[in-house]
């Protein structure tokens, strides 16, 4: 295999193991929300998880484009943390990490002469902002509004499982 390939499949896979890894931590951050019904919360966590499956998608393809294999190996194991504050905080790192991460490996795309690659990371780096963006915005409710914020979407939740307004 010509080494532009080589390390291009390298990379994307470095993508499949991140990837994997964040829909992981984050259906187990679904699960807790939840559980302690946090409904607004537990929906930002499964659909986040459901974009990180895309990019898999999205990195899986390219691998047996350039005559890779998709490397199954979650980055790193789910950190089992069950405040919700904490979850948004390590969420937000998350993110931080992937987006510093993606922009570093779109420059060594470009070095290794490989611009469709190169646009994967960018595509990439542009939704892992908006999920970095959005955690943070919880955060920042969390900040203004502490417990309140938590405690109505408990109250929402009540409110839709006996049918009221
Ligand atoms: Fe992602
Ligand atoms: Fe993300």
């Amino acid at each position: 295999m010509d080494p532009m390939r080589e390390k291009s499949i390298e990379l994307l896979n470095g993508v499949v193991a991140d990837e994997l890894a964040a829909i992981h931590q984050y259906l187990y951050f679904h699960f807790h929300c939840e559980d302690q019904g946090y409904d607004l919360l537990a929906g930002l966590f499964m659909k986040t998880s459901l974009d990180e499956m895309h990019h898999v998608e999205v990195a899986a393809e390219r691998i047996l484009f350039l005559g890779g294999d998709v490397e199954m190996k979650p980055a790193f194991p789910v950190e089992k943390i069950t405040d919700v504050r904490e979850m948004l905080v390590k969420a937000r790192k998350m993110e931080e990490e992937s987006v510093a991460e993606y922009n570093e490996w779109a420059n060594i795309a470009t070095a290794e002469k490989d611009a469709a690659t190169r646009k994967i990371f960018e595509d990439l780096v542009a939704d892992e902002e908006r999920h970095y963006d959005q955690y943070d915005q919880e955060i920042d409710n969390l900040d203004r509004f502490g417990e309140k914020y938590l405690a109505l979407q408990s109250i929402e939740r009540s409110k839709s499982m006996s049918g009221g307004d």
